[in-house]
């Protein structure tokens, strides 16, 4: 499948894989797609590392399987509690994934970012909204990755659910400082493929032409 608007409009999030094997070659190949996103100043603030071990996915699902049952202790209401339980299934999935890609960022600033922080006014840093470069990036980059993998066969989930177990996972896979876990993503041959597009608001509603 070749058609961008077509790959945009029919990926899917996928949550089961088959257990075919996904060759380095087509990781490399998606991942030179996602490295042609563009970022702030350029500054490609992205790693991704790759896990196949079986062992190492486990010990990741291990650490939010701690979190879950911490956060499970403290809800008092058996409403949150429920919101809480429907949410389960969505975090864990990825360790039954052949393969499993952790995107890593770098916080940074440009220089021009450096330069208004240190001259802005006290009273103006105050009310200034923080553009978050990296994480903005780092999303661009993600995107094209989940739709170069959809282009070449293969299902994606962008999760960030795990990333709750986020300093216990960069134990687990050694991710130092700068670097920090933003988000995990589970790649394989999809076992079923949902027919259809999942729904989306209309555009009149969050198109805005202002004259
Ligand atoms: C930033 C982000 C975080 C997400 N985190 C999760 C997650 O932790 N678990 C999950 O199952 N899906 C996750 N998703 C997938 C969304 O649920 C999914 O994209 C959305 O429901 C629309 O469905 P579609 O991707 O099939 O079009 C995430 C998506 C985004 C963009």
């Amino acid at each position: 499948m070749t058609d961008i608007f077509e790959i945009m409009k029919s990926r899917r999030s996928v949550r089961t894989f088959r257990g075919d094997n996904v060759p380095d070659s087509d990781i490399r190949k998606i991942i030179e797609y996602a490295v042609m996103a563009p970022s702030g100043s350029n500054q490609q603030p992205w790693k991704f590392m790759v896990i196949r071990d079986r062992a190492l996915k486990n010990s990741m699902a291990g650490c939010v399987n701690g979190k879950i049952s911490a956060v499970k202790g403290n809800i008092k209401s058996a409403k949150a509690e429920e919101h809480f339980k429907g949410y389960l299934q969505y975090l864990t999935f990825f360790q039954d994934a052949p393969v499993v890609i952790c995107v890593l960022t770098r916080p940074h600033r440009s220089v021009f970012e450096n330069i208004l922080h240190k001259y802005m006014p006290e009273e103006e840093k105050e009310k200034q909204f923080f553009v978050d470069a990296s994480i903005q990036s780092v999303s661009a980059a993600v995107q094209n990755l989940l739709l170069a993998a959809h282009a070449m066969g293969y299902g994606t989930c962008w999760m960030t659910g795990p990333i709750i177990a986020q300093r216990e996972i960069e134990q687990v896979l050694g991710v130092e400082e700068p670097w920090h876990l933003t988000s995990i993503i589970p790649l394989g041959k999809p076992r079923e493929i949902r027919p259809g597009y999942f729904s989306r608001k209309p555009v009149d509603e969050v198109l805005i032409f202002k004259k």
